[in-house]
């Protein structure tokens, strides 16, 4: 959502995620998936996480809905505060109310997470009587409502279909609906549209922001995609090996990133524009490969894979503040793309 569509005088913080720490018992060991893992979500905005495969995205979208597989994981420290109320410490029956009804989550893959036998207007009736109550036929309008609401045609017809009737882009609108069916505060995304193709991609992000617009949702934003993160985010978080190592503005981000794991990962983006000092580097993808979160060294976990590597980083950099939500995780943290590389 862009600064245009959103009052400025609505800017409470929805969320606030402060020093998350998990970790995971593998082997014996307790090994640490994510660590002080930081941001704030404002209504209506929208926050991208964006990294490589592994670096914590989607443990961090579990975490904020407290759904870490528990054991062999566990929120070991930091709070996530949902307007104000500290999730991680209230009871399994208050976070069940929470879940679906203020919080929730759109996953990657529509097909695993819809019941084949049921028809997707009991899926989507399901979710709204477990959080309220109202007559059959009160419940069935609020599912056409829906059904309406994410451009599903004919939906007097479809209410009654099964899933595999259903294309994937179709079951991907399903899915949203459902998530959307208790008015959430806060919508998480998580890679929502990786299993379809470019075409429905992009349907699928209109109708987010559609909705985003009409009802002031928030949304979490779960990509490796920088240019989805150009085209929907207001902010950007980038992770890497279960840390934030980057946050800021879209724009700031995307115009001055000044972590080096930042800069490599909009150089893989062709379609995004660049600085030109960013441009003239070759396009290529990030050599080396994330880390193994067992075998962490107390340094940068990115100093194996970094151009800009200097004897320093052995020592793990702190997060610079470089601003207010302005920040990065990198000695040379102060010095713009064009002195750094
Ligand atoms: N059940 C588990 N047990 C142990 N480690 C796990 C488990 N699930 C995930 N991890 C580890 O946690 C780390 C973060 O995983 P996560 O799923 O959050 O990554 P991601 O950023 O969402 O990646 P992707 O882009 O592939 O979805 C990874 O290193 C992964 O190996
Ligand atoms: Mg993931």
């Amino acid at each position: 959502m862009t600064a245009d569509n959103t009052p400025a005088s609505n800017e409470t913080t929805v969320l606030e995620v402060d020093g998350l720490c998990v970790e995971f018992s593998m082997r014996g060991k307790q090994v640490p998936v994510l660590s002080d893992v930081s941001f704030n979500i404002d209504h209506g905005r929208t926050v991208a996480i964006v990294g490589e495969s592994g670096c914590g995205k989607s443990m961090t979208a579990l975490a904020v809905m407290r759904l870490i597989p528990s054991p062999p994981g566990r929120i070991s420290s930091g709070k996530i505060l949902f307007k104000g109320e500290n999730l991680i410490e209230v009871s399994e029956r208050r976070i069940r109310e929470v879940r679906g009804r203020d919080i929730s989550m759109i996953f990657q893959e529509p097909m695993t997470s819809l019941n084949p036998v049921y028809t997707i207007g009991d899926q989507i009736a399901e979710t709204i009587k477990r959080h309220q109550a109202g007559s059959a036929a009160s419940v069935r309008q609020q599912v056409l409502d829906l059904l309406r609401l994410v451009q599903i045609p004919a939906p007097e017809r479809r209410i009654s279909e099964y899933p595999h009737q259903l294309s994937g882009g179709m079951r991907q609108r399903v899915m949203i609906a459902i998530a959307l069916a208790c008015e959430p505060a806060l919508l998480i995304a998580d890679e929502p549209t990786t299993a379809l193709d470019v075409t429905v991609q992009a349907q699928i992000f209109d109708l987010l922001k559609d909705i985003q617009a009409k009802r002031g949702t928030s949304l979490i934003l779960i990509t490796h995609d920088f240019g989805v993160v150009a085209e929907l985010a207001d902010r950007v978080v980038v992770m890497y090996a279960g840390r934030k190592i980057e946050e800021g503005t879209v724009e700031q981000v995307i115009n001055d990133p000044r972590h080096p794991y930042t800069r490599g990962l909009l150089r893989c983006m062709p379609e995004i524009k660049l600085d030109p000092v960013l441009a003239a580097e070759p396009l290529a993808e990030i050599p080396g490969t994330v880390p193994d979160l067992l075998r962490q060294s107390k340094g940068c976990s990115f100093a194996p894979r970094c151009p800009s590597v200097t004897a320093k980083c052995i020592e793990m950099p702190p997060m610079v503040q470089l601003g207010e939500q302005r920040s990065a995780r990198c000695w040379l943290a102060h010095e713009p793309a064009a002195t750094a590389e």
